[in-house]
């Protein structure tokens, strides 16, 4: 590989991981951490690199995706058909370079003006409702797309939406797509009944409507404001529409509602002015919008233009400009984050912007904070854009002198001299084994969902146990047992909880070592990453004693991050750590070797596995693939060897087929695997 080659693969891999986080972040933590706007320009950038060097995009590539994987705990559901996502556009402008591609798609055939409907854009919970003969069957959240959760008991609870279909006739089988939303007024009722019986307050109406749709009593779902509002279809059988307002029609007369301010426009003009009128509206919706959604209305015209990848080409979403509010700034505080960044933090006189009460907003780095020139007592102009942490954006002209914020030169948390790599925006706490606030939050990251994956040790109880000398680091974890009586006396720890606890620890001694390799933390070492290494070098010890070149000869590992963790595992402290992990009991087994032995016929080809199977599910389906040298990948393209499709396989199984791929039912496909 040349030095450019290089390059682009680790700015790639940055970009891939960057999306693979937020995305997690966005669908499974309901928790997004970045505005749509900067998340549609990673995506964009690594759309580009992968068009630039098709070899980068590799069936677990971002792109090939909708969203994230759905969490543990409920049942999963397969969606009929894949629930996709919308770009995105924020002017108008790109609404009209939206039509021009419309246009150029659909060639000579294009209607001389282009009837729209226009919609709000609901900001709430995606959900699929499936009705069989009228009949409401399942309720699916959208989950990755995918696969969803099962959360109908939940879903019978919403007011709003219908058990049974209106009318007399009703169709074989439909699924209903919506948002499920909670109203304004609801929430800050819902709100205020928990902070008087002493719960945690929910931070918006979003998040709220995720924790109750998921919620596994259904009581206090039943108990919530929550509606639902029609806006799209899925999987269709014995019923037919000409267009997405005849659509509309039809579900608001089996008895589901639609969104206020729905308008059919004649023609992209007619369709930018009333995107106009409904954001002129926004503030007399009952419940948060976050743009406005506008469909080529005709449902022949949306045959012929399709999708892209995870977005139709005949819809696209016009994203409102993040809200506005002027507040003062009380202090500028520093937080130090698990990889050492410190972060200034501004405290805020309470402002309430974007539907929230906001008195924390983040400044970024150093360099920003220097750049705007916000001084503490200053007037300045925040700004909130969805659900992302509010920004400030800039200081109002000052009245008066006010000394400069003085950036920390040590951390403020542990007293270590600040650091500043070169080229980096970012300033450090070198301390990664010393410093309170690192061990804090990368002992969080070791127990979390994706790495260790501990039930019962969240954020609060990890700063309990740190705060209680219960814990100093990560590997005191694994002799807890020997702490019951302190862990008896910590707050809401009773019998049975701690018992959950210990077993919860107990089982995680055995996670693979890709998991511990992830959760220790190491820079640039996301999820695939340490998957990857661990394939390359199957035992923990070989890892150990890797030089930064053999780590480098590792899949998806450039220069930048095996010098990350080759540095990691020369410092005596990070050893001593994992000798410790060893002696309490962590397994660090060896990784299950993927066999790429070339005499499987799924050696090194690409597979789509669509439908159900009846011995086993479709993951386990895209495991086995991988584990014969195989790659898997969710969606059908001119690079895909084999289809796999088991019972009800739908669209992918028509694109299949017209692009001449082979087809292998499940006989044929556990023949094949089997050799
Ligand atoms: S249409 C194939 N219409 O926005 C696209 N989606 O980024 C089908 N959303 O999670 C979606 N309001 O649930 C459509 N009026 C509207 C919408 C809407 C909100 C959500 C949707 C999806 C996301 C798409």
């Amino acid at each position: 590989m040349t030095q450019a080659d290089l390059f682009v693969r680790s700015r790639w891999q940055q970009l891939a991981d960057a999306i693979n986080e937020h995305n997690n972040a966005y669908y499974v933590l309901d928790k997004p951490s970045i505005s749509d706007r900067e998340y549609d320009r990673l995506f964009l950038e690594l759309q580009e690199l992968e068009s630039a060097h098709p070899e980068l995009a590799t069936a677990d590539s971002p792109s090939s995706r909708v969203g994230g994987a759905p969490l543990d705990g409920l049942t999963r559901y397969e969606h009929p058909t894949p629930m996709l996502s919308l770009n995105n556009s924020y002017d108008a402008e790109e609404i009209r370079e939206f039509e021009e591609r419309v246009r150029r798609f659909l060639g000579g055939s294009a209607p001389a003006t282009i009837p729209y409907l226009v919609e709000p854009k609901l900001d709430g919970i995606a959900m699929e409702l499936i009705y069989t003969g009228g009949v409401l069957e399942v309720g699916v959240t959208r989950g990755d797309g995918t696969v969803g959760q099962e959360v109908t008991t939940n879903v019978r609870t919403i007011r709003n939406v219908p058990l049974k279909f209106r009318g007399a006739t009703a169709p074989a089988r439909l699924a209903v797509r919506g948002e499920v939303v909670m109203t304004k007024d609801g929430f800050q009722a819902l709100n205020k009944r928990r902070a008087e019986k002493g719960d945690k307050t929910y931070v918006n109406a979003r998040n709220s409507t995720g924790g109750l749709v998921r919620n596994r009593k259904p009581e206090e779902a039943a108990a919530a404001p929550l509606r639902f509002y029609c806006h799209s279809a899925g999987i269709a059988e014995g019923v037919e529409w000409a267009s997405q307002s005849g659509f509309m029609e039809l579900a608001r007369a089996y008895g589901f509602q639609t969104a206020r301010g729905i308008k059919l426009c004649e023609g992209i003009e007619q369709a930018i002015a009333h995107l106009d009128v409904i954001e002129g509206m926004r503030a007399d919706y009952a419940y948060d919008i976050d743009g406005a959604v506008l469909k080529v209305d005709s449902a022949a015209l949306q045959g012929r233009l399709g999708f892209v990848s995870r977005a139709p080409r005949w819809a696209i979403a016009y994203k409102y400009a993040a809200e506005q509010a002027e507040t003062t700034l009380l202090a500028i505080e520093i937080q130090v984050g698990r990889t050492g960044v410190l972060t200034p933090v501004a405290r805020l006189e309470p402002v309430f912007v974007g539907g929230v009460n906001v008195s924390n907003a983040t400044l970024h780095n150093a360099e920003e904070l220097e750049r705007k020139d916000v001084r503490p007592g200053d007037r300045v102009v925040i700004q909130r854009a969805g659900d992302v942490i509010p920004q400030v954006v800039k200081s109002l002209p000052r009245t008066e002198d006010r000394p400069a914020f003085v950036f920390p030169e040590t951390c403020p948390d542990c007293g270590t001299a600040v650091v500043q790599p070169e080229g980096e925006a970012a300033i450090r706490c070198p301390n990664q084994i010393g410093c309170p606030a690192q061990v804090r939050t990368g002992v969080e990251h070791f127990v979390s969902r994706l790495a260790m994956d501990i039930d019962g040790l969240g954020s609060k109880r990890v700063e309990q146990l740190l705060l209680e000398e219960l814990i100093a680091d990560a590997s005191d974890i694994f002799v807890l047992d020997q702490h019951r009586s302190g862990l008896l006396m910590m707050e809401g720890m009773a019998d049975k909880r701690v018992d959950n606890l210990l077993a919860a620890i107990d089982e995680a001694k055995g996670r693979t070592s890709a998991r511990l390799l992830f959760g220790l933390g190491i820079r640039h070492v996301g999820e695939t990453v340490a998957k990857k290494v661990m394939q390359h070098f199957v035992s923990f010890a070989a890892l150990r004693a890797a030089t930064e070149e053999e780590l480098a000869e590792a899949d998806e590992v450039g220069p930048i991050v095996a010098k990350s963790i080759a540095t990691w595992f020369a410092s005596e402290a990070n050893r001593g750590l994992l000798d410790r992990m060893r002696e309490r009991g962590v397994q660090f087994p060896d990784a299950e070797v993927v066999e790429v032995s070339g005499d499987n016929p799924f050696a090194g080809k690409i597979v789509v596995v669509t439908g159900t199977l009846e011995s086993m599910g479709r993951k386990e389906a895209q495991a086995a693939v991988e584990a014969v040298g195989g790659k898997s990948s969710g969606s059908v393209s001119s690079k895909t060897d084999y289809l796999v499709a088991g019972a009800k396989a739908g669209s992918k199984l028509k694109k299949a087929e017209k692009l001449g791929i082979e087809v292998l039912d499940e006989a044929a496909f556990l023949a094949l695997l089997n050799g």
